[in-house]
């Protein structure tokens, strides 16, 4: 694809979140190489369920062969936006689907997403005012802990994969450089607590804003056809993989993330840099 096309591509996800192209047949090296174009793609923390030979590209699925699961079967099962816990934070999520459960000729395993722009639009001034310059602190071991309380077989995190993966902080509310219209950057997944909160405080805040973006009026939810390659934009919405298929129903998608390196301003990302170095 020509550089305008996946510029239109980066203008559309800004601004509407989700960007879905439907009866696609994208080979895996198609996909990682198509994701590229967006910004550096993530090698997941977890280093299981990779694509053979595309350590870039994990498999998400509940199909089991020969005794052994071939993707994970739980990825995302909860609100969060993946890879607020990096420094560089994520973009793009590229997902596409091999095999969608199917039940009385219905798609199950959808993907829910909320508009966490429109949603930072309607907040009261007030607590746009107070918020204005808070920050918020990021754990990607949170989700996992997460989703191993909702009974996940997932392993703990080994104290070599958290010191990988030292929890960060953002702003609560992010410039988006997409669209340049400020978004609610902290999720349930993954926001621990708000740095310049007492714990009571940052709990109560975190808690309204959670109610907040969940209102329906800032919800879509994508019901899969074999073929769809979805992109979303993770600065401005949430996501939570709909678990309502049996393990007799089989789901099989391939991912790949892309890092915001492309689209922030540099002096934003040196910015990261230099916090952490
Ligand atoms: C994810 O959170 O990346 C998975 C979403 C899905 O499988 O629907």
């Amino acid at each position: 694809l020509d550089e305008s096309v996946i510029e239109a591509i980066i203008q559309a996800m800004g601004r509407h979140g989700v960007v879905s192209f439907p009866n696609q047949r994208l080979t895996p090296v198609q996909q990682r190489d198509f994701s590229a174009r967006f910004g550096e793609l993530e090698i997941n923390v977890a280093n299981s369920y990779q694509e053979p030979g595309i350590p870039q590209m994990m498999i998400l699925s509940n199909i089991v062969e020969n005794g052994k699961p071939i993707g994970i079967s739980d990825a995302g099962q909860d609100w969060h936006t993946d890879m607020t816990y990096n420094r560089v934070p994520g973009f793009v999520n590229v997902l596409v689907a091999h095999k969608v459960p199917m039940r009385d000729g219905k798609p199950l395993g959808g993907t829910a997403f909320t508009n966490t722009q429109a949603a930072y639009d309607d907040l009261p001034s007030d607590v746009k005012t107070r918020l204005t310059n808070a920050t918020a602190l990021h754990d990607h071991n949170q989700f996992q802990e997460l989703m191993r309380s909702k009974g996940s077989t997932r392993p703990a995190q080994t104290e070599a994969q958290k010191r990988s993966r030292p929890p960060v902080s953002h702003p609560v509310f992010l410039t988006h450089p997409i669209s340049g219209r400020k978004v609610i950057y902290v999720n349930p997944g993954f926001t621990a607590r708000i740095n310049e909160l007492s714990p009571e405080e940052s709990d109560a805040t975190l808690k309204m804003l959670y109610a907040h973006v969940m209102q329906p009026k800032y919800a879509y939810t994508h019901h899969w056809s074999v073929g769809d390659v979805l992109l979303w934009d993770h600065l401005g919405t949430w996501h939570c993989a709909l678990a309502d298929y049996a393990p007799n129903e089989y789901r099989l998608m391939k991912r790949c993330q892309v890092m915001a390196d492309k689209v922030f301003d540099p002096a934003f990302l040196q910015e990261k840099l230099r916090v952490v170095a």
